[in-house]
């Protein structure tokens, strides 16, 4: 019998330890426990899975004072229990998802090479290296895989601009400063399936002939730097990194670089410099990094995301992955639900999927009970939307339409007591604070656009206000030199325009 016990962040901070802990007192050491990644169904953590030998029961939310009570039940032999859930993959939650990048999230022991193997693990990056570089690129090219960061370039013309580069150095740099708002998928698969991301980056190199990788992770994530670390030791100890990947005959190292809470060293320019060991501030561009990026040289800079779908789709080629989807959104998003909603986590699902059917269906809709009122895409700096377009299909293209974007995936619920003149405030705010100040509309903008949107909400010269607020949102969109200042606008007009009544109150606070 093999007990699984979650070692996830999230998993951690509602007591998986603590169950884990008490487990091994009542089971002694004949019993197995490994501790993997979580499944992503956060309202059920920590999630205990058992498998007897007749595949896997999960138990949950489980805390320490639950131990006794499972052990007396028959835990070991999958019995019978409040807390019971049956076979976790048969859970519609899980069951209804198409789980591509995340489809040992929460399954393996993250730092074991052999279970990686054993569910599927290096069969990307073994068939890659069959192939010449050129076909390695047109295979991701194929699949229409777009960066999952949040901007959707096509990471196959990104790869092929760096394969195409002239120049015998070139870097791979994996972009883990998941600073979004609602957004922890970056986080969950390197912490529950570190090998993916390992494997995706090597592929990465040895596409685009790149001999060294750089991850730049955020340093709020301590314990995903921990997992990473161990698991790049254990890749050089397998062969899968060092002077020759597999046997290939390619060399590719491997290393891990701690950001210092910049947001703004997730842009990545700015996430280049930090590397470089300067100040994280952005540099215009062009040129593109692919041409012109770490130490000057072509490099592939893609989100943990991007990099960790890339194995899957060598492993099953891009037609299949291509085969999922919407328009030019090709594939599967690992969407999070987070922020006021019932049942929060990890989605992933194809493209073209509604925001109801995530927030609605998987989401349970609110924590609170309330009715949703809005609902922000993208991150800090993506649109609310209101609940009129629930029914708008996850989609690249179907989002710019309506002025919002997909972006990283994150998707954050609010009830019917959100102050959206607040929210739009906060937009600014948050600008001013995260801001490097190299360019003007985003350092000087954002710190009008609170003082603007404060005189608008205290009710002077509203109308005249009003219009100063759309024209510094112009300024700031065409303006500045980034995507920090050029989107902060999107929430503030996306609350504008949808919910102009909370820009409407009086000076004693009445609306
Ligand atoms: P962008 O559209 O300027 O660039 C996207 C990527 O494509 C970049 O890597 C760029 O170098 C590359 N690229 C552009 N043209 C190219 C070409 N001709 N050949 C090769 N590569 C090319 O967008 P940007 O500013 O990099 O990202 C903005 C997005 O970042 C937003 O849409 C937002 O969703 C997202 N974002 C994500 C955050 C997160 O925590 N994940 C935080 C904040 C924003």
């Amino acid at each position: 019998t093999t007990v699984y016990v979650p070692r996830d962040s999230a998993a951690r901070s509602v007591g998986a330890d603590a169950v884990a802990d008490r487990l091994r007192e009542r089971l002694g050491p004949d019993v197995r426990i490994v501790r993997t990644g979580s499944r992503g169904m956060l309202w059920l953590e920590p999630l205990v899975e058992v498998d007897a030998g007749e595949g896997r029961v999960a138990y949950g939310p489980v805390t320490p004072a639950d131990v006794d009570g499972l052990v007396d039940a028959g835990l070991t032999t999958g019995g019978d229990h409040p807390l019971r859930h049956g076979a976790p993959e048969e859970l519609p939650w899980l069951r209804d998802q198409q789980r591509i990048t995340f489809a040992r999230v929460g399954v393996v022991d993250p730092l074991s090479l052999d279970d990686h193997r054993a569910h599927g693990g290096l069969a990307g990056l073994e068939r890659a290296l069959t192939m010449s570089p050129a076909e390695v690129v047109a295979e991701v090219t194929a699949s229409g895989l777009r960066g999952r960061g949040g901007a959707g370039f096509p990471a196959g013309i990104k790869w092929q601009t760096v394969l195409d580069a002239p120049g015998a150095v070139k870097y791979v740099a994996c972009n883990a400063d998941e600073g979004d708002s609602g957004t922890f998928a970056d986080r969950m698969l390197m912490e529950g399936d570190p090998f993916t991301l390992i494997e995706g980056m090597a592929i990465a190199a040895y596409a685009t002939g790149a001999h060294e990788g750089y991850v730049y992770l955020r340093s709020e994530y301590p314990a995903a730097a921990a997992t990473f670390r161990t698991a790049v030791d254990l890749a050089y100890a397998g062969g899968l990194l060092g002077a020759s990947v597999l046997g290939s005959g390619h060399a590719f190292d491997l290393h891990l670089r701690m950001g210092a809470g910049a947001y703004i060293c997730g842009e990545e320019t700015s996430m280049l410099e930090s590397l470089e060991g300067k100040r994280g501030e952005i540099r215009a561009k062009p040129p593109i990094p692919a041409l012109k990026g770490l130490f000057g040289k072509p490099t592939v800079v893609n989100n943990v995301l991007t990099l960790g779908t890339v194995p899957m789709i060598l492993a099953h080629g891009g037609a299949a992955y291509a085969e999922l989807g919407v328009g030019r959104s090709r594939g599967t998003q690992v969407f999070q639900l987070a922020g006021n909603v019932a049942q929060g986590g990890i989605v992933e699902t194809a493209f073209g999927v509604t925001l109801r059917e995530l927030v609605e269906g998987w989401g349970g809709g609110t924590a609170s009970g309330r009715p949703v009122r809005a609902v922000q895409v993208g991150g800090p700096l993506g649109a609310y939307l209101p609940v009129e377009q629930l029914d708008l299909p996850m989609d690249y293209e179907a989002f710019a339409e309506v002025g919002a974007m997909v972006g990283h995936g994150g998707i954050v619920v609010f009830d019917d007591t959100v102050d959206m003149a607040a929210q739009a405030r906060f937009a600014m705010e948050f600008c001013a604070e995260e801001s490097c100040g190299k360019c003007t509309p985003c350092r000087v903008g954002s710190v009008r656009g609170v003082e603007v949107i404060d005189r608008i909400v205290a009710g002077t010269d509203r109308d005249a206000n009003l219009v100063v607020l759309e024209d510094l949102c112009e300024v700031m969109t065409d303006g500045s030199l980034c995507a920090m200042g050029g989107l902060t606008p999107m929430p503030v007009r996306s609350a504008l325009r949808h919910f102009p009544d909370d820009f409407h109150r009086t000076p004693t606070g009445e609306y």
